[in-house]
């Protein structure tokens, strides 16, 4: 009954928009007020409505609809032949789902080429550090993310941790490919396959009895929450990338921030929601990443799994020990504490002595007489994480979910 009324809830909330039918299924318990202004948004005004309180109110009662007349395998059928985003959509799919894709395939009418032809550029630049920052850093921080970690614990993908990280890893490529957002790229298929799987997400894991009786919330993914990953991720990666003194133009760093946005845009987010500059974007992860950070029992699993991944293809150099010695170094003493990662004796030193000056001999802004045993030590370490990031990405689709994890 229970369930029913969440399911109730999702296709009540879309038939009246996000907010109202939505503040009902909101946790009582008491929480900070949402403070941050829609002035630093991409559109600059908004109604400052709290984001955790808004979802999705066209994914969430389309998804719910499909599941109950049993039309989910049909329609990931169908949208597996749907890979570029100039493509048009297969024949057959139900007209419902066809009107929501053709409106959220659009771009936003702020999107701006030349900023994504930049991010392009800078992509291709910076390739090999994005492969441990989106392929690890990223991934690890996850884990920290308390309402993250028990969505993706106990949906489908939870039982999957390798084929999930392939996913992310699909995610991060397809934003960083030449073609991301032309009509021969694949990024805004990918973001409304995601959009789609996200809403089956919502409309499931209510049903898990192991995510029900542990997360706070009622309904998982909230226009707050995918902004919080998303901070794991471009905010993340630019933090570590400005703390390791990689010199970057500031119309690089500001053309990988659009081509962020308007990712966010395209998961659904309101553009109220999404920061405008780097400076918002800061301002917003102080208030909406740095504070919900936290290890859950479902985190420490999902970290575990993450420590052995350079185990499934033999890379010498991505051995558990420095895997954790490399959190700790990126993310800090208290995240790596939280995960009971071990302080590592030998990379452990030599990341906190070496890693910055591997860099500015790597970026030509240092000659050192003889740092080569470090240096070819890491250039190997950050080659072993581009193999590792590219063995991930199989041709995989993403789909609408149909169940949860078993586990
Ligand atoms: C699914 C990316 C935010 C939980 C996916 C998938 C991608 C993705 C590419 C589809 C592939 C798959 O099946 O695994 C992103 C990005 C986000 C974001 C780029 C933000 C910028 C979130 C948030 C949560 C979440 C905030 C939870 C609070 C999930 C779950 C699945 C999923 C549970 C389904 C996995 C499965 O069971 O198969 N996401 N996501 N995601 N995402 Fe997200």
């Amino acid at each position: 009954m229970e369930n029913l009324n969440r399911r109730a809830l999702l296709k009540f909330g879309g038939a009246l928009g996000a907010v109202g039918a939505f503040a009902v299924a909101a946790p009582a318990t008491a929480r900070t007020p949402w403070t941050w202004s829609p002035a630093g948004s991409v559109l600059g005004e908004g109604s400052g409505v709290d984001p955790r309180q808004v979802w999705d109110p066209e994914a969430d009662p389309l998804v719910a609809d499909l599941l109950d007349r049993g039309d989910v395998p049909r329609v990931n059928e169908l949208l597996r032949g749907w890979k570029k985003n100039g493509q048009p959509l297969p024949d057959g799919l139900p007209g419902d789902v066809r009107d929501f894709v053709e409106r959220a395939r659009q771009l936003p009418s702020w999107a701006d080429q030349n900023k994504l032809a930049t991010a392009v550029e800078f992509n291709e630049k910076r390739g090999t550090y994005l492969g441990v920052l989106y392929g690890f850093a990223s991934g690890m921080l996850a884990t920290v993310i308390p309402q993250e970690a028990r969505a993706v614990y106990y949906s489908k993908g939870g039982a999957n941790m390798k084929g999930r990280i392939s996913r992310t890893a699909k995610f991060g490529y397809d934003i960083g490919s030449r073609n991301a957002y032309q009509p021969d790229g694949e990024m805004m298929v990918t973001a409304v396959k995601t959009r789609l799987a996200h809403a089956g997400v919502r409309n499931l894991l209510p049903k898990s009895p192991h995510w029900t009786s542990s997360a706070p919330e009622n309904i998982p993914i909230s226009q707050h929450d995918i902004m919080v990953t998303w901070h794991s991720l471009p905010t993340t990666v630019m933090r570590t990338l400005n703390a390791w003194k990689v010199p970057i133009p500031a119309s690089e760093s500001d053309a990988f921030l659009h081509s962020w946005q308007v990712s966010a845009h395209m998961l659904g987010v309101e553009d109220q929601y999404i920061p405008g500059t780097w400076a918002a974007a800061n301002a917003q992860a102080e208030q909406v990443l740095d504070p919900i950070l936290a290890p859950t029992p479902e985190g420490l699993k999902l970290a575990d799994m993450l420590l052995d991944l350079g185990k499934q293809i033999d890379l010498t150099l991505l051995t558990r020990p420095v895997l954790g010695a490399l959190t700790r170094f990126v993310l800090g003493d208290q995240i790596a504490d939280w995960l009971l990662i071990p302080r590592e004796p030998v990379w452990g030193p030599l990341l906190e002595v070496s890693w910055g000056p591997f860099i500015q001999v790597r970026e030509g802004l240092l000659t050192l007489p003889n740092t080569d045993e470090a240096y070819w030590t890491f250039d190997e370490f950050l080659r072993q994480f581009v193999l590792l990031y590219m063995s991930e990405l199989r041709p995989i689709s993403i789909e609408i979910p149909e169940f949860n994890n078993p586990n």
